[in-house]
């Protein structure tokens, strides 16, 4: 198999199929067909029962003080920013998915871009002291792709710098730090639960904080603002999560340890297979603490490797293996952004860097080791080809 010639070069794709990047880990339709039924006979189908009961059972899950169901991630950071009254400059990683920054804009704040830690790809924590100015309120970072920020440091700055701290948890349900669970840090975090989320619920998301008060505003929030008189408390917005997305989320939250452990495994096996191969790098994950794997990368040095990372994309589409060159372009390179980024000193190369290299390989819940296995050959097969490519 090794020695036949990769599809690039005419040979036969080693898939015949194509095998997806991710794909959701759902339960069965008898596992959820009562429910369903239920709603549909009590017409009660929006921020009800199963939308309460997600939430204390997230809350037990993550052993935080609150838990809010919400429609997405990104409403949820955008709720989050507006109740703690953040204003003018936020920093935030580059190196994130769009809706990070997405956030902030609409709440009319400003993205200052900090560079990325070149080993985690998470907001690189030294650079972020330089960054702060009399306009600073808040920091902004992202678990990247389920592995955790340094949190303690970004503490430490927080307190220091009085800036608020919240976080974008969207790969993050199931990830730990220093042996306790995301969703336990910062001012408050926001998670997702979209159809490539570990634990997904359709569309949706949470946000988790310990600060009472500011749950109750969020409750609020979630609602136009609307504290139950119609007399709008503050510019709310419409992000309630629908008693379907709820009743599929908590499914999934049975799922979740299980299958959170299931991609370590997976992780490992991908690591085991690949680590033969010079320039292909992992990223780096901290003591005492966990990724929940959302994604799986590789960083390819194309001097040591032999080959360009978007060769490599190319040479894999063609085998049928569906890639993603997540986070590129980096959120400051991104069209929309281009207002944004005018006056500020652009000193991301760690992001450049990773933007250009990065490539995640297809990992799921529910994926078979076979496939894995299959996957590497095709990768192995490429690399022993790559003078010809
Ligand atoms: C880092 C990050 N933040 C935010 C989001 C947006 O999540 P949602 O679709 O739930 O708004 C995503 C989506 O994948 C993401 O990857």
């Amino acid at each position: 198999m090794i020695d036949e010639k990769p599809a690039i070069l005419g040979g036969k794709p080693i898939f015949s199929s194509l095998v997806p990047i991710m794909q959701p880990t759902l339960p069965s339709i008898e596992d959820i067909q009562d429910d369903i039924k239920e709603i549909l006979l009590t017409k009660m189908i929006t921020n009800h029962k199963y939308v309460q009961n997600l939430e204390e059972k997230l809350k037990e899950y993550l052993d935080v003080n609150n838990v809010i169901a919400i429609s997405n991630c990104t409403t949820g950071l955008m709720l989050l920013g507006k109740t703690l009254d953040l204003t003018g400059e936020v920093l935030t990683p580059s190196f994130s998915f769009s809706a990070t920054s997405l956030a902030l804009i609409w709440l009319g704040l400003k993205p200052i871009f900090i560079d990325c830690d070149p080993n985690k790809f998470t907001i690189d924590v030294e650079k972020v002291p330089e960054k702060i100015s009399s306009n600073t309120s808040a920091i902004l970072a992202t678990h990247i792709f389920g592995n955790p920020c340094n949190i303690k440091k970004l503490g430490e700055i927080a307190e220091e710098y009085k800036l608020k701290l919240i976080f974008d948890s969207a790969h993050g349900v199931g990830s730990i730090y220093h042996n306790k669970k995301i969703g336990n840090f910062g001012n408050g975090e926001s998670f997702s639960m979209s159809p490539t989320k570990v634990l997904t619920a359709g569309e949706g998301g949470f946000i988790t904080t310990d600060d009472n008060k500011l749950a109750e505003k969020i409750k609020i929030g979630r609602n136009y603002a609307n504290p139950g008189d119609y007399n709008t408390a503050f510019i709310g917005l419409s992000g309630r999560m629908a008693e379907f997305n709820a009743i599929l989320g908590l499914k999934s939250l049975k799922m979740l340890e299980e299958n959170v452990k299931k991609r370590q495994k997976l992780v490992s096996y991908y690591k085991d297979k690949l680590k033969k191969f010079p320039g292909i790098k992992f990223q780096e994950i901290e003591n005492n603490s966990r990724s929940s794997y959302k994604d799986f990368a590789i960083v390819v040095d194309s001097e040591k490797f032999g080959m360009t990372r978007d060769k490599l994309f190319e040479a894999l589409t063609l085998e049928n293996i569906m890639t993603k060159k997540y986070f590129s372009p980096a959120i400051h390179q991104q069209y929309a952004f281009k207002p944004f980024v005018q006056n500020q000193d652009l000193d991301l190369e760690a992001t450049n860097e990773l933007a250009k290299n990065i490539l995640c390989l297809p990992i799921y819940s529910h994926m078979d080791f076979s496939l894995i296995e299959k996957i590497c050959e095709a990768i192995e097969r490429i690399f022993i080809n790559r003078s010809k490519i």
